[in-house]
């Protein structure tokens, strides 16, 4: 989504301001600009597409000034052109927006009535026009902002310039987050710390409702009322991570092979491996007295929910309610304050995620936040935070973030059936000495199905569509592979559940139609079996996920067949999500995508 920076300094800032926004670029964006002042006037150059095109511009027609602000824009109104990139200027005043004005066409008829002219399709024009209309009604800089601020209606990370003012950038959070850095004798502005972390490790997150006035050595922050109101100042663990590909082609395919590392990170946090017992994590969330469990998240997020429900009920006999957070939020679900809430999210800036945990908060349940980024918005919100240390996740596509939300969903699966009487000591044992075990076998099967997944995709990347077959947690699993082949490498694909194979998708079954079959030798593996037995009938092409005891038990041939280690069933789903991620991600070098920035994807969505 939309990347906002801002730099008010003592050097040129150009370059630098687009620097920053390269540490944006993971968000997915389609245009790009950036804005200065300088020989008191605004400048600005916009691009579609890349911030290479933006480069070649800002070279071949460089802009001088201390002072300026930038912007990554993920379209909603109007087309990724160059007209609509951001800043826009109206009378003096530079803007720039990451979010949606709800009420723009409502404001955007007025200012027209009263002569204002528009140069672009964006909702995010009318922020411009109200304060150049309130400013020519007289009033100062800060006094037109504040004005602006009550009349507009939506979600809004904004920054803003003034010709007229040299020395300050105006920004205000409404939902989309904005980091202020604070440099020597410099001070930064950005959509997350990492875009800041080469500047600064020392930053100010704003919280919905603040504006502030950003000048060199300081920053006056204010409420919605227009109250002087401090925040704290907080030292970033950004800076701490490396962002870059090292040897990999993409950041996708470095996020897959992070994980054993990343596991073994999430679960030293969450397991005490002297003993083989889950380290007590819960916070605010009493496990033992909760009667349900209701989950909400988006995506990958979501599905790695969905396998938690099943670790949830099975190894805590909690039952959990589940859904996608954006339907979650609308369902008006009867919810018991007996409940406690868990919200998953990478970013923990998800604007439906968001908006389902102050649902859950208003109805009296505890919360608790899996997320990567402790400083999110999620994570300050939720009475306990359940951090996932997968470290910066930069591909849009989520592999790392996911086998990680896994890890820790199972840990706290195993904690509340501690707390509720439903494992026993010996079974917690067992479970968590499985758990240690992934980050080693993670690392025998991304070491050994490389040369097969490559093969494979080559052929998938013909595909027109592929189905994903799967039953028990591979259900979820089968799912997560369908979205990760589709967003990737843009080829139609669906997860389903094993067993609704002959309610309808059988029928899109014949030579032509992939069928990945994710079936480690579970409880579940006959009744697969028949499935695929059906899939066969019907000149379907089977590509089976498996480990070694099904293959061995397999009397069906299959046009290919992965073989994984056999693995303890609380492992299987992390594990089976290697050869899944790498077919997406083989699949989409074969088809040639933009693989770690797919078309249309953002990767922090902050609206709805
Ligand atoms: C897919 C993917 C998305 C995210 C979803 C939620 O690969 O990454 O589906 O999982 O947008 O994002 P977070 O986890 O940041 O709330």
């Amino acid at each position: 989504m939309c990347g906002i920076v801002g730099i008010v300094g003592h050097q040129p800032v150009s370059e630098r301001l687009v620097d920053a926004l390269k540490r944006l670029e993971y968000r997915g964006y389609d245009s790009a600009g950036v804005a200065t002042i300088d020989g008191g006037a605004l400048h600005r150059r916009r691009c579609e597409g890349k911030l290479v095109n933006l480069e070649a511009k800002l070279k071949e027609q460089p802009l001088a000034g201390t002072i300026g602000i930038a912007h990554t824009r993920w379209a909603t109104h109007g087309a990724p052109t160059e007209r609509n990139a951001h800043p826009h200027f109206t009378d003096g005043i530079a803007v720039v927006h990451n979010g949606i004005i709800e009420n723009f066409a409502e404001l955007k008829d007025e200012l027209t009535a009263a002569g204002a002219e528009f140069q672009t399709d964006t909702d995010t024009e009318v922020i411009a026009h109200l304060v150049a209309r309130f400013r020519r009604g007289g009033m100062g800089r800060r006094e037109a902002v504040h004005a602006m601020l009550k009349r507009v209606r939506g979600a809004y990370a904004l920054a803003l310039l003034f010709e007229d003012d040299p020395s300050t950038i105006m920004t205000a959070r409404n939902g989309p987050p904005l980091a202020i850095g604070h440099g020597v004798d410099e001070m930064f502005l950005g959509s997350d710390a990492i875009a800041l972390a080469p500047f600064t490790n020392e930053i100010t997150y704003l919280i919905d409702g603040d504006w502030a006035v950003i000048g060199k050595t300081a920053v006056h922050i204010f409420d919605i009322d227009g109250k002087s109101v401090t925040r704290p100042r907080q030292v970033s663990m950004a800076a701490a991570h490396p962002i870059d590909k090292g040897n990999y082609r993409h950041f996708m395919e470095k996020e897959i092979y992070d994980q054993p590392e990343a596991i073994s990170d999430t679960l030293s946090h969450y397991i005490n491996f002297l003993d083989n017992r889950v380290v007590e994590v819960s916070g605010d969330i009493a496990f033992a007295n909760v009667q349900s469990l209701a989950i909400s998240a988006c995506g990958t997020a979501y599905l790695a929910g969905l396998i938690g429900k099943y670790w949830f009920e099975r190894y805590a006999r909690l039952p959990v309610e589940i859904d996608v957070a954006s339907e979650f939020r609308y369902r008006e679900i009867p919810l018991s304050p007996q409940a406690a809430a868990l919200f998953i999210s990478q970013s923990g800036e998800t604007a439906d995620t968001l908006a389902c945990l102050r649902y859950c908060k208003e109805h009296g349940l505890k919360t608790g936040a899996v997320v990567n980024t402790r400083e999110s918005t999620i994570a300050r919100e939720s009475d306990a935070v359940f951090p996932i240390f997968a470290g910066p996740e930069i591909g849009v596509a989520s592999t790392k973030a996911f086998t990680c939300q896994l890890a820790v969903l199972a840990a706290l699966a195993v904690a509340a059936g501690r707390a509720r009487g439903a494992v026993t000591e010996k079974e917690e044992q067992i479970l968590v000495e499985r758990l240690a075990e992934m980050p080693r076998v993670m690392a025998q099967v991304l070491d050994s199905i490389q040369p097969k997944i490559e093969r494979l995709s080559r052929e998938l990347a013909k595909c027109r569509a592929v189905l994903y077959l799967g039953r028990g947690t591979s259900f979820p699993l089968a799912m997560e592979g369908a979205l990760k082949l589709k967003e990737t490498s843009y080829i139609h694909a669906q997860g389903y559940a094993a067993g609704e194979l002959k309610h309808g998708p059988i029928a899109l079954v014949d030579e032509n139609m992939p069928v990945i079959v994710i079936a480690p030798h579970d409880r579940f593996f006959d009744k697969t079996v028949s499935n695929m037995q059906e899939v066969a009938a019907r000149g379907g092409r089977i590509i089976l996920i498996t480990d070694e005891k099904g293959a061995a038990a397999l009397k069906l041939d299959t046009m290919h067949t992965i073989v994984l280690p056999n693995v303890h069933e609380i492992i299987a789903p992390m594990i089976f999500s290697l050869p899944v991620q790498l077919l997406a991600y083989h699949t989409a070098v074969f088809v040639g995508t933009d693989v770690d920035q797919p078309r249309n994807l953002a990767k922090s969505v902050t609206v709805e």
